[in-house]
Formats: structure tokens, sequence, C-alpha cells
């Protein structure tokens, strides 16, 4: 993971000041730019936790982490973050009252979507694409090293990040013959895989922020309702 510095502590502390309408007031402490860094690897953390808990199926753990997500979003802020802030938060309540893991995929991908904005507006890109390539063998690594890569790049935003996973997808493509030695492959399975093919295709010639949030989402909830089968299963 690297995190990329575009603009100086100071200079972004004046663009945060003409975001609050040119107030010249001078930053709490809890605006200083390292508790600002601070803050935002608390949230990166949140969201990746948050991630990684749809992924193998974890709808409790996703609505407990979304919890701690918007409290973490609950402190004092620049002016201009207001707008932005209240959409995270507004996400993370959403995400804590879903009932079912899709819902809570796309709300996840809504969720990332927010924090890109954020830094798009501030003319940042704060993460980049990894400069290493998952293993060829291991299919399913494969997947979460590519499904990591869209999601940074919603979230940095970075489109060399989108670009890279969208490739890796591509090429390693959902198919029934992954899966099967681990899971019974019904025609609800095949389905899902079908969507998972359809989703992977498509990464690579999607570029509107709304429109790989959406993508994101789907490809989020392939994977949550997979796994959470192949737990039922092996109950
Ligand atoms: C209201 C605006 C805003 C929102 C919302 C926001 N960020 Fe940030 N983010 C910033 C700013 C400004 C910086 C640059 C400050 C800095 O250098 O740390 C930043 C920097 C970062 C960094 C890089 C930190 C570093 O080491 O340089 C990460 C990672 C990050 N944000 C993650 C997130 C995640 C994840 C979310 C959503 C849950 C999020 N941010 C939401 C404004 C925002
Ligand atoms: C159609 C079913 C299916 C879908 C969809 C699916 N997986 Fe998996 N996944 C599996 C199976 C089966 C295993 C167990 C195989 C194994 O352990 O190698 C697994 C295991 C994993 C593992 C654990 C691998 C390890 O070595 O510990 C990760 C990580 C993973 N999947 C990521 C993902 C991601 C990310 C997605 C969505 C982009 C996804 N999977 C979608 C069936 C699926």
């Amino acid at each position: 993971m690297t995190f990329s510095r575009p603009l100086t502590p100071l200079l972004l502390l004046s663009a945060v000041a003409a975001a609050c309408g040119g107030q010249q007031n001078k930053p709490t402490p809890t605006e200083s730019p390292e508790a600002i860094t601070a803050g935002m690897h608390r949230h990166f953390d949140d969201v990746n936790q948050i991630q990684t808990s749809l992924i193998s199926g974890d709808l409790p753990g996703a609505r407990r982490l979304a919890g701690q997500l918007r409290a973490g979003f609950s402190g004092p802020m620049p002016a201009g973050w207001k707008p932005f802030v209240e959409r995270t938060i507004a996400s993370a309540e959403m995400m804590e009252a879903s009932d079912n893991i899709e819902m809570a995929a796309h709300i996840a991908g809504t969720m990332a979507g927010t924090c890109g904005a954020c830094h798009e507006e501030q003319g940042l890109e704060v993460l980049q694409e990894d400069g290493t390539s998952p293993s060829e063998d291991d299919f399913m690594r494969r997947h979460r090293w590519a499904s990591e890569q869209l999601w940074n790049g919603i979230i940095g935003p970075s489109d060399s990040a989108w670009q890279a996973g969208a490739a890796v997808l591509r090429d390693s493509k959902f198919t029934a013959a992954e899966v099967e030695d681990y899971i019974v492959t019904t025609p609800e399975i095949e389905e899902l895989i079908a969507k998972m093919q359809a989703s992977s295709e498509e990464a690579q010639s999607t570029v509107k922020p709304e429109e790989r949030q959406r993508l994101y989402g789907n490809l989020l909830a392939g994977c949550a309702l997979c796994h959470s089968k192949m737990l039922q299963e092996h109950d």
C-alpha cells in the first residue's frame, strides 16, 4: 500500500480554509495535518475491514464496523467537509440497518465513492495502483487482489488502480471449474458465476464514478453470496 501526498499539509489546510468559504480560523488541534492523516488511516482501516467482512459473508461484522466508521466521523471537522461526512455517515447508518448482505455490498460501493469524491474535490489521489501482481496459481487470491485494486481505485480515486484490477479480473474470469471442488454448483451458483464474469468483463470500460461503485457493489455482493453459501454447506 502506498500513500501519496500530492499536496503539502500547508497547501492542504489552505484548500480546506477555502472550502470553508474563506474563513481564516486557525485550525484547531483536531484539524492539524497529523490528526487529519491519522483519522484517514483509521477510516481506511474501518472500510477495509468492512470490505473483508462482506467478502467473507459476515454481515453482522460489517454492521458493527459500519458503526465504528460512523463514530470515527463524528468529531469536529472543517466546515467544507460537512456534505461528504454527512453522506459517509448516512451510508454507515444504512449499512448498520441493512438486513441482507447484497444490499450491504452495494452500500459499501457508495461509501467508498464518498471517500473518493471528497479526495477528488481536494485535488488528491490518496491511493495508487499496487505494483505487485497476484500469484498466477491461486485464483481466489487473484480475485481478492483485483477487487482490492478496484476498491482503492474508487477511494483514491485512482484510475490506474481501477484499471490494474480490471485487467486482472478480465484475465482471470470466474469459472465453475475454479469452485466445483469446494461447492455444489447448483443453477443458482452458475447464474452467480455468469454475473461475476459479466462484471469482470465490464470493469475495464466502466469509467464514471457512480458506475464503478455499482459494478464494485455487484462484484462484492457476488463474493459475499458464494462464500456465505459455502459456509452454510459446510455447517
Ligand atoms: C471530507 C473529506 C474527506 C472524506 C469524506 C474522506 N477523506 Fe480521506 N482524505 C481527505 C484529505 C483532505 C486527505 C489528505 C490529508 C492527509 O494528507 O492525510 C485524505 C487522505 C486520505 C488518505 C491518505 C492518508 C495519508 O497517509 O496520506 C487515506 C488512506 C484516506 N484519506 C482514506 C479515506 C477513506 C477510506 C475515506 C472514507 C471512509 C476517506 N478518506 C474519506 C479528505 C477526506
Ligand atoms: C462462485 C463462488 C465464489 C465466488 C463468486 C467468489 N468466491 Fe472466493 N472462494 C470460493 C471458494 C470455493 C473458496 C475456497 C477455495 C480456496 O480456499 O481456495 C474461496 C475462497 C476465497 C478466499 C480465501 C482464499 C485463501 O487462500 O484463503 C478469498 C480471499 C476469496 N475467496 C476472495 C474472493 C473475492 C474477493 C471474490 C469476489 C470478487 C470471491 N472470492 C468470489 C468461491 C467463490
